[in-house]
Order: C-alpha cells, then sequence, then structure tokens
C-alpha cells in the first residue's frame, strides 16, 4: 500500500485531502506545526476517522530533519503546508520567506536525496501572476469583467507572465519556480498548481484568507463583514472536493506531467464577485448580511478566473460543484461545526 505525506495536512485542503485518500484505504502522514487557528480540530477529527492509517508529525517545515524523515517514509507528497496570507507576509516577510521558500527546498531536497524519489505535487497560488492591472476591465452592476471576450470566456492561462507580487507572491512564486526547476534538473516527478479560491468544509476562513468561509461565519455570528474595495472584484472559486480530485489524479499522473504548472480553479463557469457571494448568502440566510466597505488592498487582483483547459485536456478532470451547492454545503457544515470555526474567525 502506498503513503502519501501531506505537509499542512491539518489545513482546509490537506484535511480534506487526508480524508480522501485514508477513505481510499491509503495511508497518509500528516506534517503539520498546528500554527493556523483551529486546525487542531481537523487533526482531531481526522484522528477519530481513521486511527492507524493515519501518522502524524507535529513539526515545522524549517526542521530540514523531520522533513527529510517523513518525505523518506512516502511513496507520493503532498506539499501544501504554508504561510498563507498576504497581509502577514507583508507585516513578516523573513517568515514568510522562511517557510514558503526555505521549507519548500527542505521539502525538494529531502525527495532529492531519495533513491526512489516520491512524486511531489506543490500547491502554489494565482498571486504568481501579480496583480493583472492591465487587464482592461469593463464595470458592470455587480462584477468587473474583462472587455476582451476571450479572456472573459477562457479565464487567465499558464501563459500569463509571472509577475511576483508582495512578499507572499515573491515566496509562493519563487517555490513554484524551484520546484518546476528539480524536475528539469534533477528529474523528479513534480507537479505544480496555481491554485485560485478554493472553498469547502474545514476551512477557518478568516479576513487574511479564505474569504468564502469567512463571508459566511462573519454572517452565521450577526458580524459585519468587511469587503476591501467595491466588492466588484471577481475570482473563479473552487469546492475543495473537487481540488482534492485534481490533486489525486496529478499524483497518479506525475510520471507524465513532470515539471509542468497548472492554474486551478473553478474556472469562467465558476466565478463569483464578492457582491455576488454577499447574495448568495442573502439567499441562504434569508437577510442581507452587514457589510462595511473600505479601502482596497495591497496586490488585491480585481478579476482573477482559471483557464483550467490544459489541466482538463491533460487528465480529464473538470470541477463538478457549483458555487451555489458547495456554498450551501459550506453554510451547512458551518452551521453544525460553528463553534470550532468561529473559535478561529
Ligand atoms: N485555500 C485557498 O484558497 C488557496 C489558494 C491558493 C493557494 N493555496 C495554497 O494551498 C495550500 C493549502 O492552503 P489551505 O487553504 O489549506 O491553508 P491552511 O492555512 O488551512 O493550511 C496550511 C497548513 O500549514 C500549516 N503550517 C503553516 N506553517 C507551517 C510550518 N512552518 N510548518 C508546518 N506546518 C505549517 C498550518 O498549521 C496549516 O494547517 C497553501 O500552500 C496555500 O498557499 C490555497
Amino acid at each position: 500500500m502506498t503513503r502519501a505525506l501531506i505537509t499542512g495536512g491539518a489545513g482546509f485542503v490537506g484535511t480534506n485531502l487526508a480524508d480522501r485518500i485514508l477513505s481510499d484505504g491509503g495511508r497518509v502522514i500528516v506534517l503539520d506545526n498546528l500554527s493556523r487557528a483551529g486546525v487542531q480540530e481537523n487533526l482531531r477529527w481526522l484522528t477519530e476517522r481513521h486511527g492507524t492509517a493515519l501518522d502524524v508529525e507535529i513539526a515545522d517545515l524549517r526542521d530540514r530533519g523531520v522533513v527529510a524523515r517523513a518525505v523518506g517514509a512516502a511513496d507520493h507528497v503532498f506539499h501544501l503546508a504554508a504561510q498563507v496570507a498576504v497581509t502577514t507576509s507583508l507585516d513578516e516577510p523573513m517568515h514568510d520567506a522562511a517557510v514558503n521558500l526555505q521549507g519548500t527546498l527542505n521539502v525538494l531536497e529531502a525527495a532529492r536525496a531519495r533513491t526512489t524519489p516520491p512524486t511531489l505535487l506543490f500547491a502554489s497560488t494565482n498571486k504568481v501572476y501579480g496583480r493583472l492591472g492591465d487587464i482592461e476591465l469593463v464595470e458592470r452592476a455587480t462584477r468587473h469583467e474583462p472587455a476582451e471576450p476571450a479572456l472573459r470566456g477562457r479565464g487567465v492561462g499558464e501563459d500569463c507572465p509571472l509577475q511576483f507580487c508582495t512578499p507572499y507572491g515573491c515566496s509562493k512564486g519563487a517555490a513554484d519556480q524551484y520546484v518546476l526547476d528539480y524536475a528539469r534538473s534533477y528529474g523528479l516527478a513534480t507537479v505544480v498548481f496555481r491554485m485560485s479560491c478554493i472553498y469547502g468544509p474545514h476551512q477557518f476562513g478568516n479576513e487574511d484568507q479564505g474569504w468564502v468561509a469567512h463571508f459566511l461565519i462573519r454572517a452565521l455570528e450577526d458580524r459585519p463583514i468587511s469587503v476591501f474595495g467595491d466588492g466588484k472584484q471577481v475570482r473563479d472559486v473552487l469546492f475543495v472536493e473537487d481540488v482534492v480530485a485534481a490533486m489525486q489524479s496529478a499524483q497518479e499522473n506525475a510520471q507524465r506531467l513532470a515539471g509542468r504548472a497548472f492554474n486551478i480553479g473553478g474556472g469562467p463557469r465558476n466565478c463569483l464577485s464578492l457582491l455576488e457571494l454577499l447574495e448568495l448568502i442573502e439567499e441562504l440566510r434569508g437577510q442581507p448580511p452587514a457589510v462595511d466597505f473600505g479601502p482596497w488592498r495591497q496586490g488585491d487582483q480585481r478579476y482573477y478566473v482559471s483557464d483550467t483547459s490544459h489541466f482538463t485536456a491533460a487528465t480529464g478532470w473538470r470541477p463538478r460543484v457549483l458555487p451555489r451547492d458547495g456554498v450551501r454545503r459550506l453554510h451547512a457544515w458551518l452551521m453544525t461545526d460553528r463553534s470550532a470555526a468561529s473559535a478561529a474567525a
């Protein structure tokens, strides 16, 4: 039986991925330092559900020895642990770089040291494309949209020039490039996902990261939602079940896909502006949530929608869960597990 290492496995995406692999009968090692508020709840949930098929290493990615041991025991590595907030990266760029860049090098070096290196999937971000400020946008009632019909219909492809912006964009972007280069320079089976907004159960969203969950948590608590900018910024959203399926597919096809980066998100059929999410929340709750508008935040993209056609062509994967359904499912999870979620908000 194969064993997967998930760094950041107690986090939102990692917990969903671990649960899927374990439910399919696989074995999983979770390496996580539990620095994200609330994720201890995820780990407790995973341990209760899966018992001894799950190995847990409470450790820091910056600890080379522990990382080497964990990578040494795995056939597949999903490298998801990270300092995830742009805001924190602006306050603490050294910490951000140490975790996101040095930590990734620790994982890569541990993989390279193996006689038979594991496959490696890295969770990168659409932020590697920068603010995309040169996309000409038209303003509609609830959203900004690209003026160019082809871009509106397809989204942003992997051929978009890289433009690292904010320390988080730089650390994740540099790590993204190293991961791709370890395929070129050392022949490792590495794949990069440049992910857009992922949402779903086990997400402890806050003002700094995880906006879909954060908005819902605020609405559930009858607290005002802060919107930075005009609320018409558009993101493609992807339900976590869909990203987990994509990650499993990338791992299964890693030898063939080695050295490639893919944009992964909901694509043009699953995009939402912040104002449109507020409307969905109003439908779910039967009343409009309270909203405070503030100035734009540094590095915020007014429009980002992924063109996922390359990954679909390579593997047949496509998103299945529509935002209306996914947001309803996340809302239901937050209603039943609210105490844990609100403790982290
Ligand atoms: N969720 C999204 O919308 C999204 C979008 C783009 C990219 N990503 C990337 O996907 C990955 C997973 O995101 P997520 O939403 O599950 O985030 P998350 O914060 O829920 O999970 C990250 C996990 O990493 C752990 N961690 C942080 N620093 C660590 C360290 N030094 N050592 C060990 N563990 C550490 C945290 O405790 C947490 O459990 C991240 O790399 C993130 O940058 C996420």
